[in-house]
């Protein structure tokens, strides 16, 4: 069987980004048959409908490149209560030309992270409310709110806190099956 493509989307562009360190981890900690690649997307202009005459080469690569994907992971890092900007950008590259999104009836799930306790609930959960707009079919449990983030990680971004590798192994399995569930045909 052909192996699950699943496109990782992270809410921070900075290179030692804890969501990026967690995106990293969960590609390696995905189970068999998934393969999780991290799509970028900080070379995207801010989306403005003018554009669409004539659609900026990143905004093609990037709706190419999530329409061929069978699932979409986001780990977002929160930024005042909210989703960073760059990952609202992103959504809404991706919605449109009306009538052609890339995200109606996708499978997604999210991880927020944050150093603090709360684990980003505020952005996880603006997220949900965002790609319940466009359509997406998000995977509503286990939730994964990942709180005190930065000591999770050696200084060569290895996931080393041995119950968060845990858990984000179970979280994959868990949207391997997801996924599995919504492709599976209709009985009858
Ligand atoms: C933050 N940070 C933050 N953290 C949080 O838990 N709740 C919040 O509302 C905010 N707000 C916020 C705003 C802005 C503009 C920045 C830059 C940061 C802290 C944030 O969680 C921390 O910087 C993370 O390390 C950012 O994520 P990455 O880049 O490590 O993935």
């Amino acid at each position: 069987m052909r192996e699950i493509d699943v496109a990782l989307l992270t809410g921070s562009l900075r290179q030692r980004s804890f969501s990026r360190q967690m995106g990293r981890a969960a590609s390696r900690l995905s189970p068999r048959g998934m393969t999780l690649s991290i799509v970028e997307i900080g070379d995207m202009p801010h989306y403005n409908e003018d554009l669409e005459s004539s659609p900026p080469a990143a905004f093609t690569r990037f709706r190419e490149r999530i329409r061929a994907a069978d699932a979409v992971l986001f780990v977002t890092p929160e930024f005042n209560r909210g989703i960073p900007g760059v990952l609202k950008n992103a959504v809404d590259v991706g919605s449109r030309p009306w009538g052609k999104s890339i995200w109606s009836g996708k499978p997604a799930a999210v991880i927020s992270t944050s150093p603090g306790t709360v684990g980003g609930f505020g952005a996880h959960h603006q997220l949900r409310q965002v790609l319940m707009g466009v359509n997406m079919s998000t995977m509503a449990y286990p939730e994964a709110y990942i709180g005190g983030v930065a000591k999770l990680f050696d200084e060569a971004g290895e996931l080393v806190d041995a119950s968060t590798r845990e858990f984000v192994t179970g979280f994959l399995r868990s949207f391997r099956t997801w996924i599995d569930q919504l492709r599976a045909p209709v009985p009858g």
